[in-house]
């Protein structure tokens, strides 16, 4: 008998095999340094951390347990790959902020810098609503992006990442580590 719903539709992942990247050890140990390293720099002051939908969701809730003292959560969403796995080129504010940014200490919490149009964009979306400083730690960061992250987790190579909130398609956000993609993505 089948489901109410009827068969799930072939899905574009469906053939392929993810090779662990970084383990869920190695993750959380680069989490707690980026942690300790971003309360050593702000000293005492009141953290804000942007946590840019979707992907970073996983990242920002591990990050804000690493940092000790005063820290608030906001969410941004955003979206520019859609489905596919190339970006559109073009932003899109998904989810906005329900909370005020203006005189606080905004650290955006970015999953991946790829192309860098997504955080080009939100700099200048968001330096406009008048932070007291405005710097962003990514999890991954590609060669040669031209957004230079204030914190980086890891720089990596080519290959399409899936894993610990990135998805292919939605999905595989729910993997602990970081995979990439096998056979590789054209
Ligand atoms: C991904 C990722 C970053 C952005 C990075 O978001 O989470 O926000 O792309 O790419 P870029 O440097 O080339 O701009 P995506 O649009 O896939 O949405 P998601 O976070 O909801 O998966």
């Amino acid at each position: 008998m089948s489901s109410p719903a009827g068969p799930s539709p072939p899905h574009p992942s469906d053939s392929a095999n993810i090779a662990v990247l970084h383990t869920e050890e190695q993750i959380q140990k680069r989490v707690r340094e980026l942690g300790a390293q971003i309360r050593q720099d702000y000293e005492d002051e009141e953290i804000t951390l942007l946590c840019i939908l979707k992907g970073s969701f996983m990242f920002a809730a591990d990050l804000a347990r690493a940092i000790e003292g005063k820290v608030a959560v906001e969410f941004l969403g955003v979206r520019s790959y859609g489905d596919g796995t190339r970006s559109s080129g073009a932003v899109q504010i998904t989810h906005d902020l329900t909370t005020p940014i203006q005189d606080r200490h905004v650290l955006i919490v970015e999953d991946i810098v790829d192309t860098g149009l997504t955080l080009e964009y939100l700099k200048r979306v968001l330096t406009a609503r008048g932070p007291a400083s405005l710097k962003i730690c990514a999890l991954l960061q590609r060669p040669g992006a031209p957004t230079d992250p204030d914190y980086v987790g890891f720089r990596m190579g080519d290959g399409f990442v899936v894993g610990y909130g990135l998805d292919w398609a939605q999905r595989f956000r729910n993997l602990p580590f970081i995979g990439v993609v096998q056979p590789p993505i054209e």
